[in-house]
């Protein structure tokens, strides 16, 4: 190898895609995509419908070739991974189980062809919370059960990295939770966790880093937090200009917060206290008092809907 790898192989196994493209005929579904994710972390996978998310999923998988570039999973091609079971757990969207058969017989035909035993497959139906539903065919299954099915089956292997397309939809708000405590868990012994979603603020407290994508495109990468942006507090008094005055002499810039109405004001400070003692100084009676967060649906949505990444297939129909 020409780079030096500087990080030990106890940090964990990442995922990079570089210089990924995928064409279908004279459709370019993913142009010249490059993102890292990292171990024991989760990473949302996110963008509109027909964005790229599951092409992108499938190639990392080796189930498409790309046209261009690759997806590395802890530096080797999917294909070539001594033992991709144990390497890699995968939920595609609309994972098809035979509907005849129950989840349970689904996973033991999954473990036997890869050695693993049985009490495995009845451990990962508990921890996925559907030991009795696994019993009856997956035809009748909810949406629900057959992610929780599907999580199960990606498990099997006590794989290092999990790559979930949507894994969050048919789950309800119980089911969610659930969800975000148990990749929460998974990341917390260094599991790799990447996540698709078409919605940012479904994933918003589930993700420490995001991928963002849009028409192929990646438009943003960062942590949540960045995402966020700085910290800000909305407060509103019964005196907004002279709290302003107050503020600024006490080193935080404030501005009116036009959207919030007339009486608010938005100081550049995460700071609660600062902002309310300041008030309380200029003799400012303070009606409200709470932090301003970036409004992530708008920001994902300017992201990705501004005309340069507009979504050329739902145009054309
Ligand atoms: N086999 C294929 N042949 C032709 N076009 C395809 C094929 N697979 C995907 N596409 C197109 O590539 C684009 C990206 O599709 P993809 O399924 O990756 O999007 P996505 O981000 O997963 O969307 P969603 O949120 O709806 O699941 C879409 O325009 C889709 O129609
Ligand atoms: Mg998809």
């Amino acid at each position: 190898m020409t780079t030096t790898d500087q990080r030990a192989p106890t940090d964990g196994t990442d995922i990079e895609v570089r210089g990924l493209s995928k064409k279908f005929g004279d459709f370019t579904a993913v142009q010249d995509l490059s993102f890292r994710v990292e171990p024991g972390r989760i990473t949302g996978f996110l963008g509109p419908n027909g964005a790229g998310k599951t092409t992108t999923l499938r190639m990392l998988l080796g189930l498409i070739r790309p046209s261009d570039g690759v997806g590395l999973i802890g530096g080797h091609a999917y294909a070539e991974l001594p033992r991709p079971l144990e390497t890699v757990g995968s939920a595609l969207e609309a994972t098809n189980f035979h509907p005849g058969r129950t989840g349970r017989d689904h996973l033991r035909v999954l473990a036997a062809t890869h050695r693993i035993p049985d009490s495995r497959v009845d451990h990962l139906l508990e921890l996925v919370g559907i030991p009795a539903a696994a019993r009856k065919r997956a035809g009748g299954y909810s949406m629900g059960m057959r992610q929780r099915l599907g999580l199960a089956a990606a498990l099997l292997g006590e794989p290092k990295v999990l790559l979930l397309d949507e894994p969050a939809n048919g789950l309800d708000p119980e089911g969610i939770r659930w969800l975000r405590g148990f990749l929460r868990h998974l990341a917390s012994e260094g599991t790799t966790i990447l996540i698709s979603s078409h919605l940012l603020t479904e994933v918003e407290q589930t993700v420490d880093d995001v991928v963002i994508i849009a028409n192929g495109h990646l438009v943003r990468q960062g942590s949540i937090d960045e995402l966020h942006g700085d910290l800000s507090t909305l407060v509103r008094s019964a005196d907004p200009s002279r709290l302003a005055l107050a503020l600024e002499t006490d080193g935080i810039p404030a501005f009116p917060a036009v959207e919030q109405g007339d009486s608010a004001l938005q100081a550049m400070t995460g700071d609660l206290v600062a902002v309310g003692e300041s008030a309380l100084r200029a003799g400012v009676a303070v009606h409200e008092l709470r932090p301003l967060r970036t409004d992530l649906e708008r920001l994902f949505f300017e992201l990705t809907e501004n005309p340069d990444n507009r979504n050329r297939n739902l145009e054309q129909s």
